[in-house]
């Protein structure tokens, strides 16, 4: 369909739900693995509702030949660089490719690395979980936004992409909606990893408190960056995001449950360089910052 030709590369939970809605709204899409396999295709069964549907999509293998006009990466954030390098050789200055992990930071080292292809950035409030290889129960439906700084209007791909990925918008200021997603992850993730607790508990004492001095903090960074009109209600926003998810174990716990590398360093750890360069500071965030990371070692 006019060229456009999505590459999926992270076929995890996301990865899975996004490709098999493009794929059934009739966009090409091919699923990127690590390496080779022995299969041309491969299914992505997809859990809704209580209903399950499959669907088969192309594979490519990274190290392959082979142009990829449009990359969607749906990696972790700490794996974003990595994994779009692998597939270095398969893009040009004419690549479109799409950002739509979680937390902020690898975009800039990304672009440092590898400045040649047009990038762009997403965010999503789409919930899944894997339950097998290529198989995700999509557990909650969302908003996906999509922008690029400094750009209003969006590229030719968004319009056939706006009608597969439902609802979704293309986000004039995606800085601010990644920004205010990145402070709302600062207050809830890490401090659930921390005391190994649901959502829901951080409004009871004597989390409470600490996330509250996490808030203070966050809005002060968040207006020394230029953020502050859209954090200056965050206690607010992250006391109803807390209800809405009561229940959920944040993927951040359930990375450190798992013993699997977490997203901090794009969390809280781009919190406090943010911190650092505008002398603000962040006791209670760096605090916290250090208990991740060294439950880590
Ligand atoms: N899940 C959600 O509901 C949700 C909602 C909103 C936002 N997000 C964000 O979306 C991003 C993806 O989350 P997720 O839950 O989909 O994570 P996930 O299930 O762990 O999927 C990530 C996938 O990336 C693959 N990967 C890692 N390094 C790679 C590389 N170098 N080359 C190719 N593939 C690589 C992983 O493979 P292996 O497993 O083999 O390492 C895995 O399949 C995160 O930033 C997350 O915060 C998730």
């Amino acid at each position: 369909m006019n060229g456009i030709h999505w590459h999926v590369l992270g076929v995890g939970a996301i990865g899975c739900l996004f490709a098999s809605t493009l794929h059934r709204a009739g966009l090409p899409t091919t699923l990127l693995l690590r390496s080779p396999g022995m299969e041309p295709s491969l299914p992505v069964r997809v859990d809704r509702d209580g209903c399950s549907s499959v669907t088969e999509l192309p594979v490519s293998a990274a190290p392959e030949a082979g142009q990829i006009t449009h990359l969607l990466v749906t990696t972790k954030a700490q794996d974003v660089c990595a994994a779009v390098q692998s597939v270095a050789h398969r893009l040009d200055s004419s690549s479109q490719v799409l950002l739509l992990a979680n937390g902020l930071g690898f975009a800039g080292e990304l672009q440092d690395a590898l400045p040649v292809p047009e990038y762009f950035h997403g965010t999503t409030t789409e919930g899944a979980y894997r339950l097998g290889e290529r198989h995700i129960c999509h557990a909650g439906r969302g908003f996906t936004r999509i922008g690029r700084p400094g750009h209003a209007t969006p590229p030719a791909w968004f319009g056939p992409w706006s009608e597969a990925v439902q609802p979704g918008a293309w986000d004039p200021d995606i800085e601010q909606a990644l920004w205010l997603k990145l402070a709302i992850n600062c207050a809830i993730n890490p401090l659930t990893a921390l005391h190994r607790c649901r959502n829901g508990e951080l409004l009871q004492p004597p989390m409470a408190a600490t996330l509250e001095e996490l808030c203070g903090e966050i809005m002060a960074v968040s207006a020394a960056a230029g953020y502050a009109a859209i954090t200056n209600d965050l206690p607010r926003q992250v006391a109803a995001v807390i209800h809405a998810t009561a229940d959920n174990r944040s993927s951040m716990l359930q990375d450190v449950l798992a013993g699997r590398g977490s997203e901090i360093e794009y969390i809280t750890g781009h919190l406090l360089r943010v911190a650092e360069h505008y002398g603000v500071a962040a006791t209670r965030n760096a605090a916290l910052y250090r208990s991740i990371v060294n439950r880590a070692k």
